[in-house]
């Protein structure tokens, strides 16, 4: 079992946990996730590890409560615990210093984001981040990027905070200035956004790394369920990223399979009696 040391609801329907997890603390590096099941017969979920302290042997998580298995684990309280947590599973980032660097998070994609943008900046990089959502409630570690970004440049679709507009509308300013260009590109979010962000780049031949989220099962390489085509190539994206060169990436063939068991999903959930918003 794996102690849940404090919860925080930091969106709408978003939590963020810190766990009780020391090996998985001391082991990990950034771009890596866990696989967490809240109790025995729970669904397996993968989440990225958005921080750890491995002197206080915690890692952070932030969870999305959208199904069944996200709200169950979004559920447990202070001082409750999860069943598992299994990892650290995933490639690590390949941090580079490579100068100035933009990072992109869409909604709850920033959580992701978060580990990769301390590491760039860590590592003597000149970040930029630009963070977007639906509305500024939506919009997350606002103030926990500021601390090592050189500038946080917000959209919201509503215009609430920041630009009003997607994410990608800050990135065209950003990349139509010779000044600011960057020398890579890390963008986490929605798949629309990822794609759309690979697109604006490809032109400009700017290093593009986006973290992919597909289906995953064992998280171990064995089932196949996390199955995405870069750059021709079967990869899995468990055990061969989660994060691939975002020009390679087959988004059209990963939106459909991300849609298989929508469908399904959502029959099992009204049965449920779950879909309540
Ligand atoms: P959302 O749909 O509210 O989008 C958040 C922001 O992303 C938008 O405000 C916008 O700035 C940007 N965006 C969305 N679609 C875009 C497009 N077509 N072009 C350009 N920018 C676009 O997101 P949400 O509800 O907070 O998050 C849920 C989504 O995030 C799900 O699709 C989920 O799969 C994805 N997600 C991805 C990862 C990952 O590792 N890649 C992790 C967590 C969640
Ligand atoms: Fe099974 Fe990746 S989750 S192969």
């Amino acid at each position: 079992m794996y102690k849940v040391v404090s919860t925080e609801v930091i969106a709408p329907s978003v939590h963020r946990l810190v766990v009780e997890a020391p090996r998985v603390a001391a082991a990990r590096r950034p771009g890596q996730f866990v696989i967490v099941r809240s109790s025995a017969d729970a669904e397996r979920i993968p989440l990225t590890i958005a921080d750890a302290d491995a002197d206080a042997g915690t890692i952070t998580l932030i969870v999305q409560a959208i199904g069944r298995g996200t709200r169950e684990i979004a559920e447990v309280p202070s001082g409750g615990a999860l069943r598992d947590v299994a990892g650290p599973l995933g490639e690590p980032t390949e941090i580079r210093r490579v100068g100035r660097v933009v990072c992109v998070g869409g909604g709850v994609g920033t959580a992701v984001l978060f580990p990769l943008a301390k590491a760039l900046a860590e590592a003597g990089n000149e970040v930029t981040t630009i963070i977007g959502g639906r509305s500024e409630p939506f919009v997350i570690l606002r103030r926990e990027l500021a601390a090592f970004s050189k500038a946080v440049l917000t959209a919201t679709e509503d215009g609430s905070l920041g630009v009003k507009g997607f994410v990608t509308a800050v990135l065209a300013e950003i990349l139509a200035d010779p000044a600011r260009v960057p020398a890579a590109v890390y963008a986490v979010g929605p798949l629309p956004m990822m794609a759309a962000v690979a697109e604006q780049t490809r032109p400009m031949g700017i290093r593009t790394i986006v973290s992919l989220n597909p289906i995953m099962i064992d998280g171990t390489g064995m089932c196949g369920g996390c199955r995405v085509t870069v750059g021709g190539q079967t990869k899995f994206a468990c055990v061969d990223g989660p994060e691939f060169d975002g020009h390679q990436v087959d988004f059209r063939e990963l939106a459909n399979r991300q849609g298989t068991y929508a469908e399904h999903e959502c029959r099992l959930s009204n049965a449920r009696g779950e879909n309540r918003s």
